[in-house]
């Protein structure tokens, strides 16, 4: 069976971006797959933290993961920082495999060192901490968003340039992502991606209320056009919506732009509103049903075996390296 491992930052709430992006995917794949997913609590902290938001955001993602259907029997979730392999093997490929040419390219970087006034070496060294994540499982698949391809794609390079220096060791993973809602775009900017850092109106939070959602919706960017048409470089609010309708509806968007052939934005935007609130509640109902004693024994289970898959890969690289 092929193993799949992903992860998600825990900095706040989840948006529908990262559920469709990450999260949905990892579902579906769960049934045939060796599946690891991790709360990637070291990767929050490149960025300042509030100790009790982020202790709380811990509990939460990982509550998330429960409530859009991850199963506990079938796959691992752990938390990061529970597992000291990671940094050790962050550090040791920093050391070996990684450049600093590698990391001045990440987009990401450059985006998020951007807001900051003086980032952290951390921000800077973020994919390398990624790579290590992925490569201490033998990682066959990482389903992730469209935006972390590239860090994907830095892990695979360290993985081959390792092999090649010290002898095999790592297996090469690949990115897995879904052709469509890979990319979902924000609703007042449909021209950049969905994200949580960029303002309340930006994404609708898995935690909104139907009648926040709603609101959000139907104040979505859009054009002054009126025809319901997937376009996204002339059309890119339309485009998103007619995606986000298409996944939650699990239809096809050939099918939803003759649906609305005669309709205004108005009822279109209405549909998706009903859409999602309908999806909101859905999931909020199932993220009652775990309480943070039983989130975090799931965390512990998943802990305890995790635990020997990592020691394993570490101790493989130690030797490599004559450590
Ligand atoms: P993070 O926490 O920013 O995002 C979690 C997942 O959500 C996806 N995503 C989106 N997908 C579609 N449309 C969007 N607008 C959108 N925004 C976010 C992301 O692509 C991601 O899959 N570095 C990673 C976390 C990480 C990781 C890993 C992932 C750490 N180690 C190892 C995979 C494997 C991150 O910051 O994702």
């Amino acid at each position: 069976m092929k193993t799949i491992f992903s992860g998600i930052k825990p900095t706040g709430d989840l948006h529908l971006g990262n559920y469709f992006g990450a999260l949905s995917q990892w579902v579906d794949l769960q049934h045939d797959h060796h599946s690891i997913f991790c709360v990637v609590d070291y990767h929050a902290i490149t960025v300042p933290q509030d100790k009790k938001a982020l202790h709380n955001n811990i509990i939460a993602i990982a509550r998330s993961y429960l409530a859009a259907g991850i199963d506990p029997k079938k796959s691992i979730i752990f938390r990061q920082s529970d597992i000291k392999e990671h940094t050790e093997l962050a550090w040791i490929l920093n050391c070996t495999s990684a450049r600093m040419s590698d990391l001045e390219n990440m987009t990401q970087y450059k985006d998020a060192a951007s807001k900051q006034i003086n980032p952290s070496v951390g921000l800077f060294d973020y994919p390398i901490l990624m790579a290590a994540d992925i490569l201490l499982y033998n990682t066959d698949t990482v389903p992730v968003g469209h935006d972390q391809l590239q860090h994907v794609e830095l892990a695979r390079d360290l993985a081959k340039r390792f092999n090649h220096d010290y002898g095999e060791t790592f297996k090469i993973p690949s990115a897995l992502i879904r052709s469509e809602g890979s990319r979902i775009m924000g609703l007042d900017d449909p021209t950049k991606k969905m994200s949580k850092s960029i303002g309340e109106n930006n994404c609708i939070s898995l935690n909104d209320s139907p009648e926040v959602a709603t609101k959000k919706i139907m104040r979505a960017a859009t054009d002054s056009d009126t025809v319901i048409k997937y376009d996204p470089a002339n059309k890119p609010g339309i485009s998103n919506l007619l995606t986000i309708l298409s996944i939650l509806e699990n239809k096809k968007i050939k099918d939803l732009e003759k649906e609305f052939t005669d309709c205004g934005y108005g009822q279109f935007k209405q549909r998706i509103a009903n859409s999602v609130s309908k999806f909101l509640t859905n999931f909020q109902e199932k993220a009652k049903h775990y309480s943070d004693e039983q989130v975090l024994t799931i965390l512990a289970d998943g802990q305890k075996q995790v635990e020997p898959l990592a020691a394993t890969v570490l101790a493989k690289v130690r030797t490599q390296l004559g450590l």
